[in-house]
């Protein structure tokens, strides 16, 4: 059988093992896709462990992205700019090659759900500079984005995206939120307000130009705050959980060498686990 899995830690409330194992039973595979969870201070070994042997490729969440792309011994443009990967293929020589489909599930999730939206004439307003917003303003930036504007509340972390990032990416600071949402043609909230029920970013999204897409990171309510917000101004939107789905595609394809099977409503079944 071919055995792919996913890694982080927590793990327990991951979907990826949902998605991936129905698309395989759908599929009639002989294969399986487990969750890991190595210690915050063992990933390293349990990759290294892993090199030629037994298992085909990992899926990797937090906290290990960007360890993971440390380990690999090559990686795609898109991980590399993103400083971190999603995605480990363990090579039947040995190696290790690394890939970020987070940023594609972005892209594609908005293809979906906010179909005919066109990133290269459409300034982007990212609020957050984590991990997520780095990986957000990569795939944006490669994909073509005219501009791509960083806030969040430590301007420190914006910067320092920027600067890694480069090119069309810059650091704006809360002052120009307004000006800047008054010209963006895609807003993300790629921060953690929101999560579990709470308030999402202030932004003012009724400053957007009525033809802007609001995208939310945050799947947990599925309609946050931040989205109800953007809703209620008549912004088309775009959901955590699509995006969570897409990034999903092209890790099965990597680790079973197929697309995934159609007619699976693996956006249901994530539904149920929310
Ligand atoms: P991830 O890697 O998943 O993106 P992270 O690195 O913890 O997670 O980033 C969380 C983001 O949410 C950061 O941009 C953080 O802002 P800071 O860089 O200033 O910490 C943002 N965030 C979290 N709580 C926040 C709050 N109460 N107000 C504003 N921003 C918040």
């Amino acid at each position: 059988a071919v055995v792919a899995g996913v890694c982080g830690q927590p793990i327990r409330h991951s979907m990826s093992p949902v998605i991936h194992n129905a698309w395989i039973a759908a599929a009639g595979l002989n294969a399986a896709y487990v969750p890991f969870a190595p210690g915050e201070d063992n990933f390293e070994a349990f990759v290294e462990g892993l090199r030629g042997g037994a298992i085909r490729g990992l899926n990797v969440t937090i906290p290990f992205k960007e360890q993971a792309l440390a380990c690999a011994d090559r990686c795609s443009d898109l991980a590399k700019l993103a400083g971190a990967a999603n995605l480990l293929v363990f090579e039947a020589d040995g190696t290790i090659t690394a890939d970020n489909t987070d940023g594609p599930g972005l892209l594609d999730a908005i293809a979906v759900q906010a179909p005919g939206f066109d990133l290269t004439v459409s300034s982007v307003v990212v609020l957050g500079a984590g991990g997520a917003a780095r990986g957000a303003a990569a795939a944006l930036a490669l994909a073509g984005a005219p501009r791509v504007s960083i806030v969040n509340r430590t301007f420190a972390r914006a910067e320092a995206i920027a600067r890694s990032i480069g090119g069309v990416v810059e650091a704006a600071s809360d002052d120009e939120l307004d000006v800047l949402l008054a010209q963006a043609g895609l807003v993300i909230n790629a921060t953690s307000l929101g999560l579990g029920g709470g308030p999402g970013p202030a932004a003012r999204l009724e400053l957007t130009p009525e033809t802007a897409v609001v995208v939310d990171m945050v799947y947990k309510p599925l309609r946050t705050e931040f989205l109800r917000r953007a809703e209620a101004a008549g912004r088309r939107t775009v959901d955590g959980l699509e995006m969570l789905l897409r990034q999903a595609v092209p890790s099965f394809e990597a680790f079973f060498g197929s697309a995934p099977p159609a007619g699976v409503d693996v956006r249901a079944l994530a539904l149920a686990q929310l």
